[in-house]
């Protein structure tokens, strides 16, 4: 049985269809890297799978249970998100806090969890990310890849079953973009269950189990990583990879 499956989700901005019935289907260990052009749809079907937008049809199946993503109720919605982890492309993380009252207000308040338990669990997460020694930094005082690392430990710090990721290297240089790419592999070599909207080819074909290609608010194309990038079968796919290959 998959972990999560999305059917048929459809998406309209005033009369402009986004997503025009988009499947995927992960199952649990899986790292999905959803490619495509920019304005194919990707941010908006990460969206609608974490309820930041309301998607107009379209079911959500998550671990058993199938939830029609038009009519989710706010109660469905937290008990989904406290399972589910979510990494945005600007990292979004609190300029007021620290690196460590980041990660940790999502354990105090949401969770109710002791304020020690938390500390120590945030602790755990930043060690894991390389960050620990910036726990008291604020953001403005750390580079993008080291706010993105906060960020990820901030989502690894709920013990999320499947993480998603929004191009979260994507406004980063190559060197910091290395460093955020090493952490989500050896997130991914762990069994972590992802699904990862990226523009970064090479880490794609290495760290995928499955590959969705996205355009026009379809998915165009989708197989394993070696089918996918090995020998593409769409034109649009052999033209973006083409494109897109440095
Ligand atoms: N909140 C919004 N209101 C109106 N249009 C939007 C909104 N969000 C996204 N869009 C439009 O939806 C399309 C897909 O956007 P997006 O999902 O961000 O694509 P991608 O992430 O693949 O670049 C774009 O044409 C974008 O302008
Ligand atoms: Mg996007």
């Amino acid at each position: 049985m998959a972990l999560l499956e999305v059917k048929e989700i459809h998406k309209a901005f005033e009369g402009n269809e986004v997503l025009k019935g988009v499947n995927i289907i992960v199952d649990k260990g899986d790292v999905v890297s959803v490619l495509g052009p920019s304005g194919s749809g990707k941010t908006t079907l990460l969206r609608c799978i974490n309820f930041l937008e309301s998607a107009d049809r379209g079911q959500f199946v998550f671990d058993g249970k199938t939830y029609d993503l038009s009519a989710v109720t706010k109660s469905e919605i937290a008990g989904i998100r406290k399972r589910t982890g979510f990494v945005f492309q600007n990292y979004n993380l609190f300029a007021n806090k620290t690196a460590i009252q980041n990660v940790t207000l999502g354990l105090t308040s949401a969770r109710k969890i002791p304020a020690k338990e938390a500390h120590e669990k945030a602790m755990g997460v930043l060690t894991k990310v390389g960050m620990a020694e910036f726990a008291d930094y604020y953001p403005s005082q750390l580079s993008g890849g080291q706010q993105q690392r906060v960020a990820i430990a901030r989502a690894l710090a709920t013990d999320p079953e499947i993480i998603y990721f929004d191009e979260p290297t994507s406004a980063l240089d190559p060197q910091l973009t290395a460093e955020v790419l090493e952490v989500m592999r050896d997130l991914a070599k762990e069994g972590m269950t992802m699904i990862v909207v990226t523009h970064e080819l090479s880490f794609a074909k290495e760290v995928s189990t499955h590959v969705v290609f996205m355009a026009d608010g379809k998915v165009v194309e989708e197989g394993s990583a070696a089918e996918f990038f090995d020998n593409p079968k769409e034109s649009r796919t052999k033209e973006f990879l083409r494109l897109t290959e440095k």
